[in-house]
């Protein structure tokens, strides 16, 4: 997407056209997370994870992370939430959903949040250290776009924390096979007569049992959301060798169904 802001510009390696369409996509799916946000933060579960040091998403610890730190597409701000309670200060959060960057206002305390654009934030080149963008890209119309919009405000020697969906996994398949029978029943408004079912789907799919708010949550960015979009492994490979990057080590989450990279500029 071609965006003037400032003295940069970011482009849409996709379709080199005037994107007007790409704007509709976004519009949508800014609407869309404004009316179904996406999960909030686990506190209980963020502690465990301090505690243990977890790797976060398989590659990176958390002592590792170094400021600024800036999350693109931030959501409620539970990744954010971690990171501060992991002792972090300099972090930015950027979100297309103004009710999503509300909520995360309600968790976070040192990290300054913002709504703004996957495809054209306002920061300028080489800005921070770490760049997270986690299940963003493939919910826009341009992930190609995203990725370099990470490239671009990603310091030199920095990190970039990059995860997308995989195509021909669980969650492609099960989007293809479900996704518009899933928008029919929540069209028709008898979706709670499904909340049993949806449940124990999500207990095959991902492991736990979801509450109501949860179910919702999941149900929505999971086939509801206006734009998804799946890549393989090759895909993202050539995106970081097209930009001159180094990949310096991937993983997976999500029963393999999201992709973890992390990459040096
Ligand atoms: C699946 S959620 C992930 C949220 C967060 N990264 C996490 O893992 O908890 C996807 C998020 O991407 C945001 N999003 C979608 N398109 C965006 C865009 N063009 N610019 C910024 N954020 C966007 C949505 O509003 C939503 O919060």
């Amino acid at each position: 997407m071609e965006r003037k802001t400032g003295n940069w510009k970011v482009l849409c390696t996709e379709c080199y056209n005037e994107p007007i369409s790409h704007k509709t996509e976004v519009m949508k799916e800014m609407i869309f997370r404004d009316k179904y946000p996406f999960i909030e933060p686990d506190i209980e579960a963020n502690k465990r994870f301090i505690q243990n040091n977890e790797l976060f998403l398989g590659l990176l610890h958390l002592k590792e992370f170094k400021e600024p730190i800036i999350e693109i597409g931030c959501g409620t701000g539970k990744y954010l939430k971690l990171l501060e309670m992991s002792g972090k200060k300099k972090i930015v959060g950027i979100d297309i959903s103004k009710n999503e960057i509300g909520i995360a206002k309600k968790y976070l305390k040192y990290s300054k949040l913002e709504q703004g654009n996957a495809l054209g934030s306002r920061f300028k080149h080489n800005s921070f250290e770490i760049v997270m963008c986690c299940g963003v890209a493939h919910h826009t119309p341009s992930p190609r776009g995203v990725f370099n919009e990470c490239v671009r405000i990603c310091k030199y020697n920095g990190r970039i924390v990059f995860a997308i969906y995989r195509k021909h996994s669980l969650y492609y398949w099960d989007y293809l096979l479900f996704n518009r029978i899933v928008k029919l029943i929540f069209k028709m408004k008898i979706e709670k007569i499904f909340y049993p079912l949806l449940k124990l789907w999500f207990l095959f799919l991902d492991g736990n049992w979801a509450d109501n708010k949860l179910l919702l949550s999941k149900t929505s960015d999971r086939y509801l959301t206006p734009v998804v979009k799946f890549f393989s492994e090759e895909d993202i490979l050539w995106w970081i060798i097209e930009n001159d990057l180094k990949l310096i080590t991937k993983s997976s989450i999500c029963r393999d169904s999201v992709m973890t990279f992390l990459i040096e500029k």
